[in-house]
């Protein structure tokens, strides 16, 4: 089994991913995950659109795609090779000037929000800059009383569809945090250019 990374937006393939799903025979994953490669899948491969991977069984020839890279909250845990992608931590990383070695990842998708809260407040105090992976139900604006304790100056950056034509990336601090518009978003605080 191969988890391909496909980037986390259009255009953002490695040559590696590029070539394990034109030599794919069978391709698994998410709807989004099939249209980033949408252009290199070959004739006669059999395509499974799947919503959830656990306690799925993966048949050993497949090429399972998982959105961005597989080992940010993604589907390396199910094994086999993994072929990196470009992450939205990257992405977001390099619109906003921020070296990956001074960042700290906290992920707030499809888990307890109240706990990512806590994480945020408690790295944002010990000076850190946090990158959350979020979800749609994630509450930029509910992380203010999370945040009562930090200097309420501290930058939000709110980065939307990465990567995609309607990409956006707007900002604001903990006291007037952005709001977002789209359901795919990513979030950087702390102090940053
Ligand atoms: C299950 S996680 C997968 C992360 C992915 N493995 C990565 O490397 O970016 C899904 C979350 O990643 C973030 N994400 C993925 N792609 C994004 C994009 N193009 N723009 C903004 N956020 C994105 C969102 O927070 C989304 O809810």
């Amino acid at each position: 089994m191969k988890i391909v990374g496909t980037g986390c937006g259009p255009g953002l393939l490695t040559e590696e991913a590029i070539r394990a799903v034109s030599g794919a025979t069978l391709l698994m994953g998410s709807r989004r995950a099939l249209d980033l490669v949408s252009r290199f899948i070959p004739e006669g491969c059999e395509v499974r659109v799947v919503t959830s991977f656990t306690s799925l069984s993966v048949p050993d020839h497949a090429v399972v795609l998982s959105t961005g890279d597989p080992q940010l909250a993604g589907l390396g845990f199910l094994g086999g090779e993994i072929i990196p992608g470009i992450s939205s931590l990257q992405l977001a990383a390099s619109r906003l000037h921020i070296p990956l070695e001074t960042v700290v990842v906290v992920d707030a998708h499809g888990r307890d929000h109240d706990i990512a809260a806590a994480a945020i407040a408690s790295e944002l105090e010990r000076g850190r800059r946090v990158f959350v992976i979020a979800d749609p139900a994630f509450a930029i604006t509910d992380l203010r009383a999370h945040l009562a304790g930090c200097d309420q100056d501290l930058a939000i950056a709110l980065c939307e569809d990465l990567g995609y034509p309607e990409e956006r990336i707007s900002r604001g601090t903990i006291a007037d945090p952005p709001v977002p518009r789209s359901r795919l978003f990513v979030v950087f605080l702390g102090r940053f250019p």
